[in-house]
């Protein structure tokens, strides 16, 4: 009885002596090593500030968030990934990543959400634009001189929801194609001394554009600004133009952005996707309920001949019952006390 006592204090005493320990020099080097979680049913490892020159492969191959930031790395190689096709969340700010070998994130199906910010890469690799699932990609911080986009197949097929090129020296918006999807672009802290107002009807959906601290002439500033009006987008990280010019100076944006071919078929992108995804959800139905129909029609069918089956075989067994008097009538249940008496006999006799 004493035990439901005994049993905390022995873990509470247990906790105290083992508290002393991390001051040694066991747990330091411990913390070294990187650290398994689950976070929301995913397999997180944590291997962040390590000096790390390389992705480690010893690492449990299932893994879906993969922290390798603060770390050493200069070189990402194609099969420095190949172990860990499950990943959906990959970490690799802070390094010194100044070159991706080809082939590099293709393994990556899953991948959902890259960081490559603050690194020396001077192109976003262009396979991370083939990727079936990326929704978000952070590549903030790195100085993008080279981007070399001319040869990117457009349009892209990662579903891109989220874009942050900040402070990559950037002179005009990157062209990834029509980008449906897309509802945040980060190009905060870039010169965009090239700025093209048409780079803006490839986002159709856009909500959220960052502009601040760029140096946008005043006329791409107004057109910026009448554009996020008209798409009703938060004007919040647009730049206040410091002059109203006429629109003779400076044209309404619009032919060239909501009302551009370009616009319009990003958005027949989506309305695109919508309905076929509607007509799938109606063929799915469609399928489900021809399955229960079937099923419906088969337990029923099943049902009868089983009815069917067993009125023969009674019929067949009441058969002999109806020949034969004697049977017929043992089916009767005041035969039983007629048992009965003629197993008292039995014990009379003896
Ligand atoms: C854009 O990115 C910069 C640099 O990463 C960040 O400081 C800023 O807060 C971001 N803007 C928004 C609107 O998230
Ligand atoms: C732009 O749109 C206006 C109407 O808003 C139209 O009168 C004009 O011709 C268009 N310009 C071009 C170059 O398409």
């Amino acid at each position: 009885m004493e035990l439901h006592w005994l049993l905390p204090l022995i873990v509470c005493l247990y906790s105290l002596r083992a508290l002393p320990l991390p001051a040694s020099g066991f747990v330091i080097q411990d913390e070294r090593k990187c650290k398994y979680a689950r976070i929301e049913k995913l397999l997180r490892i944590r291997c962040y500030d390590m000096d790390l020159k390389e992705v480690p492969q010893n690492l449990k191959t299932s893994v879906e968030v993969l922290d390798l930031s603060y770390n050493r790395i200069r070189k990402l190689k194609s099969g420095s990934f190949q172990r860990y096709t499950d990943i959906r969340f990959l970490m690799l700010y802070e390094n010194m990543i100044l070159s991706v070998e080809p082939g590099t994130f293709e393994p990556l199906t899953s991948l959902q959400e890259v960081d490559l910010s603050n690194n020396g890469l001077t192109t976003i690799p262009m396979e991370l634009f083939t990727l079936p699932k990326l929704r978000n990609l952070y590549i903030d911080s790195n100085e993008l001189t080279h981007l070399g986009l001319e040869t990117l197949q457009k349009p892209i097929t990662a579903p891109l929801e989220y874009l942050n090129v900040a402070n990559c020296e950037l002179q005009d918006l990157p062209d990834l194609g029509v980008l449906p999807k897309l509802w945040q672009l980060n190009a905060s802290m870039n010169p965009l001394t090239n700025f093209q107002i048409d780079g803006l009807a490839n986002m159709c959906h856009l909500r959220v554009i960052d502009l601040a601290k760029t140096q946008l002439s005043p006329c791409s500033c107004q057109q910026v600004t009448n554009h996020i009006m008209m798409l009703g987008a938060n004007p919040k990280f647009v730049p206040v133009c410091m002059e109203a010019l006429s629109i003779d100076a400076c044209p309404l944006p619009y032919n060239r952005t909501i009302h551009s071919e370009t616009f319009r078929s990003c958005l027949s992108t989506v309305d695109l996707a919508v309905s076929r995804s509607l007509w799938l959800f109606a063929a799915g139905c469609f399928g489900g309920v021809c399955f229960v129909l079937l099923i419906v029609i088969w337990c029923v069918s099943r049902c009868r001949k089983k009815r069917a089956k067993r009125r023969m075989s009674q019929a067949q067994k009441r058969k002999p019952f109806v020949i034969s008097p004697r049977n017929a009538t043992n089916r009767q249940p005041e035969d039983e006390p007629l048992h009965c008496d003629t197993a008292k006999p039995s014990i009379i006799v003896h």
